[in-house]
């Protein structure tokens, strides 16, 4: 294999440029030349793809976001639009692609593999929500950025004897709320693994002020979970706190990727080009239990993980 590409697709995730840098340098040391394409599957399906070279990925290993920009292009389902990502490929003479992102990038890859070209994942998405996998590239920095931001609110909420209900990212999964609970010491997190009880959480917060004295609380519930300003507003009735609430939103997705992700990154990077030298089309790039191993890619999605059992755990007892 002499060509190969690197595209990123999805919400972009800190770590996504250390990532394409690893691509880039272990390629070209085993003379492979890497094209990168612009704007995830759209601009894979518009040809636009460029070749890369070493200067494009120097000083990118500490910005966030994605140089290659990102997208989301649900119409990459049909085969038709499959068919023209395929052609640009095949009109360039690439051989291999590397796909970072989330669980729709992996469809993705999965349907281009199954028409024949050998096609490789990495895990770049905040929401840590591919199973097969521990950790994705991003998940870190984006939780060291809710808990940056948590830190603040306590101390306001503290000084006003306040209760804040704090809506954290994630899609469709608790990792970020359930990890940042943990490591806020939040008094609740409101996943769709705990359901909503919302009189038990007001009988809760009564508890807690009086019993316990507490002179602040920290809910954090995941996205599309709950109205957070109703249940703050309800908190302020119907409690001795003063409810507020707030949407942390795109700010827990930017920013210079944190160690963790930059490093984990940089491994997956390598191991994507030995798999894609290796024509192992169709896997993915993971981490298990401290190892950097591959997956099938529909392996990967169809997994159950098991730490977030224990995670749950760790935080009933903590709590
Ligand atoms: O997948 C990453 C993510 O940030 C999710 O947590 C969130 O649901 C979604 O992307 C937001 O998407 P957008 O950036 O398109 O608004």
């Amino acid at each position: 294999m002499k060509k190969i590409a690197v595209l990123t697709s999805g919400g972009d995730a800190p770590g996504m440029n250390a990532a394409i840098r690893a691509i880039m340098r272990v390629a070209s040391r085993k003379g492979v030349e890497v094209y990168g394409v612009y704007d995830g599957y759209t601009g894979l399906v518009n040809g636009k793809i460029e070749k890369l070279k070493n200067i494009d990925v120097s000083e990118i290993l500490s910005r966030g976001g994605t140089i290659l920009g990102s997208s989301r292009l649900p119409e990459f389902k049909e085969n038709q639009v499959q068919m023209q990502a395929i052609n640009q490929l095949k009109e360039r003479g690439i051989e291999g692609l590397i796909v970072i992102g989330g669980d729709g990038t992996y469809r993705g890859a999965l349907e281009l593999s199954q028409k024949g070209i050998c096609c490789v994942g990495i895990p770049g998405t905040i929401d840590n929500d591919i199973n097969g996998t521990d950790e994705t590239i991003g998940f870190h920095t984006a939780l060291y950025n809710i808990v940056d931001a948590v830190n603040k609110l306590r101390d306001t909420s503290s000084s006003h004897h306040r209760c804040f209900v704090i809506e954290v990212m994630g899609n469709n999964k608790d990792s970020l709320a359930l990890y940042s609970g943990i490591a806020c010491g939040s008094e609740f997190i409101i996943t769709k693994n705990t359901g909503y009880d919302e009189d038990y959480i007001i009988q809760m917060m009564d508890y807690y002020e009086k019993q316990q004295g507490k002179k602040h609380a920290i809910i954090i519930a995941s996205e599309k979970m709950i109205d957070v300003e109703k249940l703050a507003e309800r908190i302020s009735k119907e409690t001795h706190f003063s409810g507020r609430s707030i949407v942390l939103g795109h700010i827990q997705r930017g920013g210079s990727p944190v160690p963790q992700d930059r490093i984990l990154a940089s491994q997956m990077g390598q191991y994507a080009v030995e798999l894609l030298l290796n024509h192992q089309s169709g896997y993915c790039v993971c981490k298990k239990d401290n190892h950097i191993i591959a997956r099938k890619i529909e392996d990967a999605l169809n997994d159950v993980s098991e730490i977030q059992e224990r995670m749950y755990q760790l935080f009933n007892e903590l709590v």
